[in-house]
């Protein structure tokens, strides 16, 4: 009998033994889908799927190179009902001390890897398969620490905006879910410690993997930037980017000590595994602000108007023009 939703599928889920991927894994096979699961450590992968309640095919593959992915088009099916990219990589630094090979690096994982592997993956999706790109809320909000991190985010929504445009006369879907800060060994201690000075919210693996595998059973998927007050931030900087590039700088001088802490690689060509802040309303309120460990700032921008904090932004001294 066929009582579970995917059942029969067979997915290709990349990044799998990450926290959030392998949370992903365990939701998507419960549900009675079949994975493939592709990264750079065998044993990891393998210690995964002994877990899994399905069939799961492991590959070893480090998809950031071309002869990865060729590798990992070898051993795939003709034809999978699904991708999910949640592989990646971060570097948490200041812009002017980023080893540059940690700039492509980041690119390579983030942006270059999930625009390649669809181009190569689309003779071998089924008509109605379903692409999710796991992105970020800092491709969608500039973040001290991030230029790097955060543009290869952005360039990974774009990418898949344009996509799905370009396919809408196909029954492909695609997707763009961006989750905000999440527990997971892609925040380091100074991250973690960041956002807790900062009073941010982060979320568990396993909610954010929850959040996945239901656009994953929606009759239409949907881009979705995950948690709030960071989806209220994600518009207000669309539409107000002053009043963040304002309310930062007066978080500027914290975050600028986390990532002074940040010990530097810069020779290891891979970034570090490092920070991803969050960016969180006063704890009790669901106002869009951007928290200040400053408690008389904080109080000052403790308000629930939008445009008390456009006042409190724009108060803010010593601003380059
Ligand atoms: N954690 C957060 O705060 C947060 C917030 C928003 C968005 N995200 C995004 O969510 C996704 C998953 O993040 P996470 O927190 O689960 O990270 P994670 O625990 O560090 O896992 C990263 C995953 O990416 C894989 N990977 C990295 N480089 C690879 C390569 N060259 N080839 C193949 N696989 C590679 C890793 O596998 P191997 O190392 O075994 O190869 C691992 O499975 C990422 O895209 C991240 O940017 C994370």
């Amino acid at each position: 009998m066929n009582n579970k939703a995917l059942q029969g599928q067979t997915l290709l889920l990349l990044g799998a033994s990450g926290g959030i991927g392998s949370a992903l894994a365990k939701k998507v096979t419960a549900q009675g889908a079949e994975l493939i699961i592709a990264g750079r450590n065998l044993r990891s992968l393998q210690q995964l799927a002994i877990q899994l309640p399905t069939k799961t095919q492991c590959i070893e593959a480090d998809l950031s190179e071309q002869s990865g992915r060729e590798l990992l088009m070898l051993a795939l099916p003709n034809q999978i009902d699904g991708v999910i990219f949640a592989a990646g990589t971060n570097d948490f630094t200041l812009f002017e001390q980023q080893d540059p090979r940690s700039i492509r690096q980041l690119f390579e994982v983030n942006t270059l890897l999930p625009m390649l592997l669809t181009r190569d993956l689309l003779t071998r999706l089924k008509a109605k398969a379903r692409l999710i790109y796991v992105g970020s809320t800092l491709g969608a909000i500039g973040y001290p620490g991030y230029a790097a991190y955060g543009a290869t985010k952005a360039a990974l929504k774009h990418f898949v905006q344009a996509l799905r445009r370009e396919m809408a006369d196909s029954c492909l879907q695609f997707c763009y879910i961006a989750p905000r800060s999440t527990q997971t060994s892609m925040n380091s201690q100074a991250a973690q410690e960041l956002n807790r000075v900062l009073g941010s919210k982060t979320d568990q693996p396993d909610w954010v993997a929850a959040q996945i595998l239901q656009q994953l059973m929606a009759k239409r998927m949907h881009d979705q930037n995950l948690g709030m007050p960071e989806r209220l931030f994600v518009r207000l900087n669309a539409w107000f980017p002053k009043i963040l590039d304002l309310a930062l700088h007066k978080q500027l001088s914290v975050i600028k000590q986390y990532l002074r802490r940040t010990p530097a690689e810069p020779h290891s060509g891979v970034p570090n595994s490092s920070e991803h802040p969050a960016i969180t309303p006063k704890p009790n309120t669901h106002t869009p602000n951007i928290q200040t460990p400053n408690t008389q700032t904080a109080n000052a921008m403790a308000s629930t108007s939008l445009e008390a904090i456009t006042i409190n932004a724009l108060g803010v001294k010593g601003v380059c023009k």
